[in-house]
């Protein structure tokens, strides 16, 4: 494995749902430290994609390749052991529970193990859910207030510290500020620059093409449930993006050879 062997490559992933032809014959790839934007109107594929690189679905046909090797994925659990970490648009976070214990929701950190008579190491979770949020430079005051008191953003910055802190290849983002106001938007946008800083890899799908231009170093533009294109955000621009989101430009006349034509 090289600095030039992609984190996740992906090659003819397809899944049609009867004759909904979701995805067909995708090509991706994420290089090592990259950020990239998934973008494309409504229903052309994106999350079906996110949904099978994340062990949600399983493909008709494709390879997913994660740091040069092949894998297949059962489930989301095999996909996150494998070290892929997924912030879905509808956070799983228990409400009532404190960001410690929502951090290490599903890998409990126990003091004794003794099947059903497990003792939760609290300590240990909290020291290291601190650790967690200080990396990823999230700031909440009080660690044991529950969920159900804290605002959109708060909740979304825990789940990305979450990610961050558990996810040894990549970081899936789906639509992580949709629901948000600006000032959240701007710290979860701080957030995922800073995992840029630590070259952690990181996938975000966005309606936001402000937001895309600002974050990501390359642009994976979906349509009718194919990935017709991919570009440097720096060898683009939003009209081109938009040109090619609507069908209004064809990627064949693209001349640049950043162009994927699939
Ligand atoms: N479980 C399913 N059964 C049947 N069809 C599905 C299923 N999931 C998705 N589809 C169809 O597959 C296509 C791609 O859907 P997908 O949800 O991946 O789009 P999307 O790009 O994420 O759109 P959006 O921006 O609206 O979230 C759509 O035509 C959708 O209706
Ligand atoms: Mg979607």
């Amino acid at each position: 494995m090289t600095t030039n062997t992609p984190v996740l490559a992906i090659e003819g992933l397809t899944k049609h749902y009867g004759g909904v032809r979701a995805l067909t014959d995708a090509q991706f790839q994420l290089m090592p430290g990259e950020h990239a934007a998934i973008v494309g109107d409504n229903g052309a594929g994106k999350s079906t994609f996110v949904r099978l690189i994340t062990g949600v679905e399983q493909p008709n046909k494709g390879n997913i390749v994660l740091d040069g090797q092949s894998v297949e994925f059962d489930s989301p659990l095999d996909a996150r052991d494998q070290g892929i970490e997924t912030v879905y648009q509808n956070l799983a976070l228990a409400e009532d529970l404190d960001v410690p214990a929502n951090i290490f929701l599903g890998r409990e950190i126990t003091r004794l193990n003794l099947g059903p008579l497990s003792f939760l190491n609290h300590g240990e979770m909290r020291k290291q859910s601190v650790e967690m949020l200080k990396t990823t430079g999230v700031k909440i005051q009080d660690l044991s207030e529950s969920m159900r008191g804290m605002s959109g953003g708060q909740r979304q910055c825990v789940a990305i510290a979450r990610a961050a802190g558990f996810a040894t290849k990549l970081i899936i983002l789906d639509e992580p500020t949709a629901a948000l106001g600006v000032q959240e938007t701007a710290r979860v946008e701080d957030i995922i620059r800073g995992l840029k800083q630590r070259g952690v890899p990181l996938i975000i799908i966005s309606h936001n093409l402000r937001q895309v231009f600002d974050l990501v170093d390359r642009i994976w533009v979906f349509r009718q449930g194919r990935i017709i294109c991919s570009r440097r955000t720096v060898e683009t621009n939003p009209e081109e993006i938009v040109g090619l989101i609507t069908g209004a430009i064809d990627p064949a006349s693209l001349t640049s050879q950043e162009v994927v034509a699939c």
